[in-house]
């Protein structure tokens, strides 16, 4: 272990970027634990400093007091040297209204009003909705014999069910995936695509509010925590845009899985009990949610050995933390059942019960319907061509090729099938 320190930035710091966190980032992370310890000093773009928590043990910690490891962003001791322009403020906001942000008794209740929301949707629903739109976007492919599953599949299923679900008409959920999608690639099309994003929720609410419907916005509205439209605006694009990537990028990881390794290959077609093992051990081995930000000291503290100074940033290092070898004694491949993973986060801003569960039936149905759909389907690249998307942050595959034999169109109605 490393000896205790102060500033990260002054003591062999890391940059948080960089092509190993796409390439390789399980060596990595061994090898910053071995120089760093529990706790790396890492800097971001510009040379901000932070902690990336790489310790299960010490991720437990952070994530379990609220109050000493807050969520509160206007605590950051680095405010001053961040520029207006900084790449990260989409993502590391100040003064922002979200649940992400708000702490205390607040934030219980509004987390209670999301999950409440969430758990008012029918299970047997939800999986129809995940069959029904996985179905009309396969036949929009399945007679070609080809398709990049990325682009074509899982970056527009898990968004069209979640607006199915949040009371979206199918009409409107099409641009609104499109945007989506424009704000998470983060390109030129990525602030009309967030405006966009925005402007949706507020219409969606004012619909609702018109003429409430059995759907999340509307059990969002009705909570007699008396939400403000603002609150549930924010929390309703939180939920969205945080709930649709990392879902469409468990679906891309666990079909790869599948795709490349011989323990699922064998059971590719009608191996339902392997789709369940295969998305358990992703989200030990190759979780999407690689490191999340983040937590800032309330106050002076010790960490891991390390001096945290009251106002610094701690990220949570969520893939390092599931592969620390202190907990991975035996550095087997977890799967079978065992959740004691990180991939969800841990303490009171976990990701909510009820959106786990709700990533898990779209993930899973979509992997089904696929596998259900072109049994021999098959990657049309080598495997060592695969690539992930160049994130320290959200770990997915930029495209996912595959061949299978042409099969007919089902012609089922679905995207437009107006169930909601
Ligand atoms: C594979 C899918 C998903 C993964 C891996 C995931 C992961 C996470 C993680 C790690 C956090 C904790 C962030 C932190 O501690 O700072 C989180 C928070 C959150 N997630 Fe998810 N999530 C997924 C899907 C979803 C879905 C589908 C929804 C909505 C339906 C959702 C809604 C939320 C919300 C609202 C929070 C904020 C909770 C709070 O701050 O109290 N997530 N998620």
């Amino acid at each position: 272990m490393t000896s205790v320190s102060g500033c990260p930035v002054s003591h062999g710091s890391v940059p948080l970027s960089g092509p190993r966190f796409q390439s390789d980032p399980v060596q990595l992370y061994r090898e910053l634990r071995r120089d760093h310890g529990a706790i790396a000093p890492v800097v971001l773009d510009g040379d901000i400093p932070a902690w990336l928590v790489l310790g299960y043990r010490e991720l437990h910690q952070v994530t379990g007091d609220p109050v000493l490891f807050s969520r509160d962003s206007d605590l950051w001791n680095q405010w001053d040297d961040i520029p207006a322009d900084w790449p990260l403020l989409p993502m590391i906001g100040r003064k922002q209204n979200s649940i992400l942000y708000t702490v205390g008794e607040r934030h219980s209740v509004r987390a209670m009003m999301i999950s409440n929301a969430l758990e008012g949707v029918d299970p047997f629903s939800l999986k129809r909705y995940a069959e029904e739109f996985a179905d009309e976007l396969i036949d929009r492919f399945c007679t070609k014999g080809s398709v990049d599953i990325i682009a074509d599949y899982a970056k527009l299923l898990p968004a069209l069910v979640l607006a199915r679900i949040y009371g979206f008409s199918d009409e409107t959920a099409h641009p609104l995936v499109d945007s989506i999608n424009d704000m998470i690639d983060g390109r030129e099309r990525a602030l009309a695509g967030a405006e966009h994003l925005g402007a949706s929720m507020f219409q969606l609410l004012a619909d609702k509010h018109a003429e409430p419907g059995d759907d999340v916005a509307s059990r969002m509205i009705a909570d007699p925590g008396r939400f403000t439209d603002e609150e549930i605006a924010q929390d309703l694009m939180v939920m969205m845009a945080a709930g649709h990537q990392p879902t469409a990028d468990w679906m891309g990881n666990s079909l790869r899985l599948m795709l490349t390794d011989d323990r699922f290959a064998a059971s590719l077609s009608g191996g339902r009990h392997s789709v369940a093992e295969a998305m358990n051990e992703v989200l030990w081995e190759d979780t999407p949610t690689q490191n999340v930000a983040g937590r800032w000291a309330a106050r002076d503290t010790h960490l891991g050995g390390r001096h945290i100074r009251a106002g610094d940033m701690l990220l949570l290092g969520l893939a390092a933390a599931n592969g620390d070898p202190q907990v991975r004694t035996d550095g087997s491949a977890l799967t079978g059942g065992n959740n004691a993973f990180l991939s969800f986060g841990h303490g009171e801003h976990r990701c909510p019960f009820p959106a786990q569960e709700t990533a898990e039936v779209i993930a899973r149905t979509g992997i089904e319907v696929l596998l259900d759909r072109l049994p021999d389907v098959d990657l049309a690249v080598r495997a060592e061509q695969l690539t992930r998307r160049p994130s320290p942050w959200l770990r997915g595959l930029t495209d996912l090729p595959v061949i299978f034999t042409p099969t007919p169109a089902l012609g089922r109605p679905g995207l437009h099938g107006g169930h909601a």
